[in-house]
């Protein structure tokens, strides 16, 4: 094979205190990782990350909001994404991409999947 997919994680948060602080229960917000924006959500489930730009017409899901139903709200037009799958629940059928958060000891992390060579 000579691709294979990796998953880079980085740290979001430096303790879970401070995703708390930074995104409360209830509520979402836009984080800026290198070149990509991320709109991060905190609910009763725990936290969540898919893309921050909607597929729709490319508003920020970060300014948007989220649901006990585990949906981020477009603030636009209101197109509903589920935050597990990314998957339009509501709206047109587009797709987010979602990333997974891990809470570890030393802060909160988000996964980047690539796919890389592998020649060897
Ligand atoms: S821009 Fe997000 S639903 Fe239209």
């Amino acid at each position: 094979m000579f691709f294979k997919k990796q998953t880079t994680w980085i740290k979001l948060f430096p303790t879970l205190e401070a995703a708390h602080n930074r995104v409360a229960l209830g509520k979402v917000t836009t984080i800026e990782i290198g070149k990509k924006k991320v709109c991060v959500a905190h609910t009763s489930e725990g936290f969540f990350a898919v893309n921050d730009k909607c597929p729709h017409n490319g508003a920020s899901l970060g300014s948007g909001f989220c649901t006990d139903q585990g949906s981020v709200v477009c603030p636009v037009h209101r197109y509903h994404f589920d935050l597990k799958t990314g998957r339009a629940k509501s709206g047109g059928g587009d797709c987010v991409q979602p990333y997974p958060i891990e809470i570890r000891d030393d802060g909160v992390y988000i996964g980047f999947e690539e796919t890389v060579w592998n020649l060897f």
